[in-house]
């Protein structure tokens, strides 16, 4: 297979990745460092995204991701390159991996819900246009139930839309190879995964893609399903991870009501190895761009299967989420006296949890907002969000003027009334609390989100501190 294409090249196989983001970046860097012998060729449309990638200072790489730089600084120009050239390395390749982003529909049928796949669909219309001989087509995007269907009528019209007349003998499989990585954890999750899922119909497809993982991956590990299966675990698996979290979240005004603990009630019940010690964290809602759009799509096809209890059922997650946000913001407020104007705050972290500076959905964008809707003025501090990511996620109607990005968090809780945790960035938990108490207006307050600082040594200081899930 494949070996009509880059006769004298010295890999054995091509990798193309269409999509340079969050999944596409780490996940084939994980493979080129594991697969010496694979020429991995990751492209994007965003020129200024491979431009990072391929930043000679290689701490600025455009994704911060623990432990990558290490891995894209030993592959780098070996056999993983970084490019804009997706039609030349469209039609090198045996194997695309699809690793662009599916976001929800924002018009048109299905706004608010449906994923948009303008992007998988370019991406197809692309490969039906160049890709030339046999290619396996690796669904790595996470797509709603059905999507292949949907790929292979494009890639199956490519005969029509191939304007360079190539006829060699161009054919597709496709595979469904859904990514399980968490932001914060991606290199070790790839590394280490707890399981590697390859759905499809073509048994050399599927044996083709698992041979790239067994490279390092223990082979009871991989998973093999029919398309449909693969495409649909993938968002039932987000499904039951933001499950948990809205269900720990909605308990923990229930401890604040009761003088319950949260994290006793959450050890508590984590310790039945049935319900299990993980993601049973609370704090300010669930960020990322992938739990919210992943759940209104499953939504969305429950709906349009005519499965109106069980899309209610699952809206219900995204709808405590949303809850948890409003509920924070409310409760912050009524602290301050009820009112916040003419108050700073500061914010301390905007990444949607730490060790990422990935700020989609991040819960710290809707409570910001809340505030600023109050009339109070933030200041920002967060150690890997850059001052025009933070700025950008407001305007004049959110009152983006009464926002200020601080270097230091000392600087940001210069004359503040409150500062709110928002991520659990470890710095955090050792910051000069004294310091910043004494910069502070009084009376001073904390509010920890993310239960994780010691509320103790905070009151000792003189702060006022409210902590998620407790008294
Ligand atoms: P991203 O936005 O960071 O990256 C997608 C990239 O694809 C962008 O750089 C974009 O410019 C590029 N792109 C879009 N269309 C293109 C085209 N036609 N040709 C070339 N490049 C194109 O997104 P992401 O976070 O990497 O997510 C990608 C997919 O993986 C999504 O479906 C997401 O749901 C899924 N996923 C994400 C994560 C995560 O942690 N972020 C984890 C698992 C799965
Ligand atoms: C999540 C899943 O964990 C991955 O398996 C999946 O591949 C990915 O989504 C995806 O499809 O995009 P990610 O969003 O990167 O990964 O990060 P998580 O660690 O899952 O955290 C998501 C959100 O839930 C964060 O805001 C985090 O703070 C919150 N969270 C997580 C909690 O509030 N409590 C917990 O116990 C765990």
């Amino acid at each position: 297979m494949g070996n009509l294409k880059r006769m004298t090249n010295k890999f054995k196989q091509n990798i193309c990745c269409i999509g340079a983001g969050y999944v596409g970046g780490p996940t084939m860097s994980v493979i080129a460092l594991n697969c010496p012998h694979l020429r991995v060729d990751v492209v994007d449309i965003d020129e200024e995204r491979i431009k990072e990638w391929n930043n000679n200072d290689i701490s600025q790489l455009p994704i911060f991701e623990p432990g990558l730089a290490n891995i894209v600084g030993k592959c780098r120009g070996i056999n993983l390159f970084f490019s804009n050239k997706v039609e030349e390395c469209i039609r090198e390749a045996d194997i695309i991996f699809i690793s662009v982003n599916t976001p929800t529909k924002k018009s048109g049928i299905g706004a608010g819900f449906a994923s948009d796949l303008k992007w998988i669909e370019s991406s197809a219309r692309q490969i039906a246009k160049f890709a030339k001989a046999h290619t396996v087509i690796v669904e790595k995007s996470t797509l709603p139930v059905k999507t292949a269907e949907t790929i292979k009528t494009i890639l199956d019209s490519s005969e029509q839309n191939d304007e360079v007349n190539i006829k060699n003998n161009k054919t597709f499989s496709i595979v469904s190879n859904p990514e399980f990585l968490a932001e914060g954890t991606a290199v070790n999750d790839l590394q280490n995964p707890d399981r590697v899922l390859i759905g499809g119909d073509d048994d050399n497809a599927i044996k083709l893609i698992t041979n790239i993982y067994k490279n390092w991956i223990d082979p009871t590990k991989i998973i093999t399903t029919n398309l449909w299966s693969a495409e649909l675990s993938k968002l039932v698996s987000n499904a039951f991870l933001a499950q948990r979290i809205s269900s720990i979240n909605s308990i923990t005004a229930l401890c604040e009501s009761t003088g319950a603990n949260i994290n006793e009630v959450a050890e508590a019940i984590g310790t039945d190895s049935r319900i299990g010690r993980k993601f049973l964290k609370s704090g300010p809602g669930f960020g990322g761009s992938c739990f919210k759009k992943d759940i209104l799509n499953l939504v969305y096809l429950c709906n349009f299967y005519g499965l109106y209890e069980v899309a209610n059922y699952w809206e219900q997650v995204v709808k405590v989420n949303l809850w948890q946000q409003k509920r924070i913001s409310t409760l912050i407020i009524r602290q301050l006296f009820g009112t916040l104007a003419n108050k700073k705050l500061a914010i301390f972290g905007f990444s949607f949890k730490a060790n990422t500076n990935d700020t989609r959905e991040s819960p710290s964008i809707n409570i910001s907002k809340n505030l600023l809707q109050e009339g109070a003025k933030l200041n920002f501090y967060d150690p890997k969000v850059k001052e025009g990511q933070i700025l950008n996620e407001f305007d004049e109607t959110t009152n983006r003027e009464n926002c200020v990005v601080s270097e230091t968090p000392l600087k940001a809780a210069e004359g503040c009334d409150a500062i709110i945790v928002l991520t659990e960035w470890e710095e955090f938990k050792v910051l000069d609390w004294e310091n910043i108490y004494k910069v502070m207006r009084k009376p001073a307050w904390v509010f920890d989100s993310r239960i994780f600082i010691d509320k103790e040594v905070l009151k000792k200081i003189g702060f006022q501190v409210w902590t998620l899930g407790t008294v």
